[in-house]
């Protein structure tokens, strides 16, 4: 399916192009079921992103322990001219955009009369924060072109619009919720789809103090808890399962070998969990976990060899004075 061919959301500002309306509801379910069934019990990360979840993410970032998308900000806001340059049109493409707060940060210095050479394209797996960024950017930034996906970034790359200019932007480390062998392939597919001109800019989280890892995973307030939690109703609310969240703890710690953050949910109590779309119940044991999040910490030497795996050339690598953030530039 071609970019603009999609079924779309029209507003008055700016269209959204729905690329989720084709998934398989009955194969998403098996895969819960598969991950619940497992040696080591998942869920993948993707389900923390309801519209309950993509506001709890939100105030996670604004947490004084979480620290990755203040000082990536700050990187951001040293830079901004470097990376808008003086390009006549450009698609700004921003992957997993959620709060639009970062491509505020890059608009915000480009003048009135050139916001019309711009066309942002926020693509996020969440219809609400898609909707009311989209909003918010079209008020506040009068001119600038929107044109919102409703897309998984995972699956539907190829569905990026080509023409023109195209800075891609991935902020916030989400690569390090993938694997290392899907961050690989991931940058991979980014690489095929580049063409001379393009850039790439990809937010990591560096490897650093475990205190202070481990603390920004577990908040004083318990919104990265409730996160974590909100999980299992949107489980119970895709595969109509009986999960309550109240019978698990939210678990956080820096795992050093894998160099990640590992989030799981740990029963509290012995639990049997039904859904009349699995073909078994699920039994967990009281202390068993279920594995919902890996967020996986940089080195320099991870990103040459992203760059070496991939042939991405970095152009520039900006950083934080603590060096606990870095921005790649990569063409
Ligand atoms: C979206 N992602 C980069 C966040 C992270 O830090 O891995 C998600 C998150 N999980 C708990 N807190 C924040």
């Amino acid at each position: 399916m071609d970019f603009l061919e999609v079924p779309t959301i029209k507003k008055k500002q700016f269209v959204i192009g729905n690329f989720l309306t084709g998934e398989s509801k009955h194969e998403i379910i098996a895969d819960i079921y598969k991950g619940l069934t497992a040696k080591q019990k998942y869920i993948s990360s993707r389900f923390f992103y309801d519209d309950n979840g993509s506001l709890l993410f939100e105030k996670i970032t604004e947490l004084p322990e979480y620290y990755p998308t203040r000082t990536e900000k700050s990187i951001l806001k040293g830079i901004v001219s470097e990376i808008i340059g003086n390009s006549e049109q450009l698609n700004i493409i921003e992957l997993g955009s959620g709060d639009c707060s970062k491509i505020s940060i890059l608009l915000d210095t480009v003048s009135k009369s050139k916001l019309n050479h711009i066309r942002y394209i926020p693509v996020d797996i969440s219809e609400a924060a898609i909707m009311k960024s989209a909003g918010f950017l079209a008020v506040k930034y009068p001119g600038l072109k929107i044109h919102g996906l409703l897309a998984d970034f995972m699956k539907h790359l190829t569905t990026l619009p080509g023409e023109g200019n195209r800075l891609i932007c991935f902020f916030g480390s989400t690569l390090g919720n993938l694997t290392r062998r899907q961050a690989t392939a991931f940058l991979l597919d980014i690489k095929t789809l580049m063409r001379p001109g393009d850039r790439f800019l990809l937010g990591l989280d560096m490897v650093k103090d475990i205190d202070i890892v481990e603390a920004a995973y577990n908040d004083k307030q318990g919104v990265t808890a409730l996160f974590n939690k909100n999980i299992l109703n949107v489980i119970n609310e895709y595969a109509q399962t009986n999960f309550n969240p109240n019978d698990f703890k939210h678990i956080a710690f820096y795992n050093a070998e894998k160099a990640r953050i590992e989030m799981h949910l740990m029963s509290t109590t012995d639990v049997v969990i039904r859904s009349a779309d699995f073909p078994e119940r699920v039994f967990l044991k009281k202390g068993e976990t279920i594995h919902t999040e890996n967020s996986h910490k940089f080195t320099d030497a991870d990103i040459q060899n992203f760059a070496t795996a991939t042939g991405l050339k970095i152009e520039n690598i900006y950083s934080d004075k603590n060096q606990w953030f870095s921005l790649v530039n990569f063409k």
